[in-house]
């Protein structure tokens, strides 16, 4: 009985020294880094040129950080894309960030057949990847 006491701080001593090593790793190697976006652009690169406007099966993302959503007029895309680019969207960090971490959630109906990303780190080293080719 004494023992299940006694155990139990130790156990929550070790989460939270988990949590704090956690804390300090994601603030130290996961700060957004191109070259890791590059590496992460390769599930991107059969459907996207980043560094020449030309377009393959998605449009090209050269200069898309700041572009409006269904920008490029040489790129037959979608009606949910042209129409969310119509109604304002703008590829800033957030709503890039919104868009890779789930395509159908950010532009329902969207043409881009990508599942999405799952880790944020993942997702600010290729914006950062992004915004090095203007
Ligand atoms: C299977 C092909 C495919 C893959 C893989 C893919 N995309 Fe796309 N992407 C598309 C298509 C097609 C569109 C146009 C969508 C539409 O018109 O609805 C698009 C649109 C976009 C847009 C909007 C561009 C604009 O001009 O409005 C961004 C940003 C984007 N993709 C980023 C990415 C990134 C970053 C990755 C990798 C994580 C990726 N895509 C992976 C096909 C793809």
């Amino acid at each position: 009985m004494c023992e299940t006491r006694s155990r139990l701080p130790i156990a929550l001593r070790m989460l939270l020294a988990s949590f704090a090593l956690l804390s300090i790793l994601s603030s130290a190697a996961f700060a957004a880094d191109s070259e890791r976006g590059q590496r992460l652009f390769r599930v991107c690169a059969p459907c996207h040129a980043v560094d020449s406007d030309i377009n393959k099966l998605g449009p090209h993302l050269k200069g898309v950080v700041g572009r409006s959503a269904g920008g490029l007029s040489d790129f037959r895309y979608s009606k949910a894309m042209s129409e969310a680019g119509a109604a304002g969207l703008i590829w800033d960090d957030k709503a890039l960030a919104e868009f890779l971490s789930s395509p159908k959630t950010k532009v329902p109906n969207t043409s881009m057949r990508f599942w999405g990303m799952w880790f944020q780190s993942e997702i600010d080293d290729l914006i950062a990847y992004l915004k090095a080719n203007p």
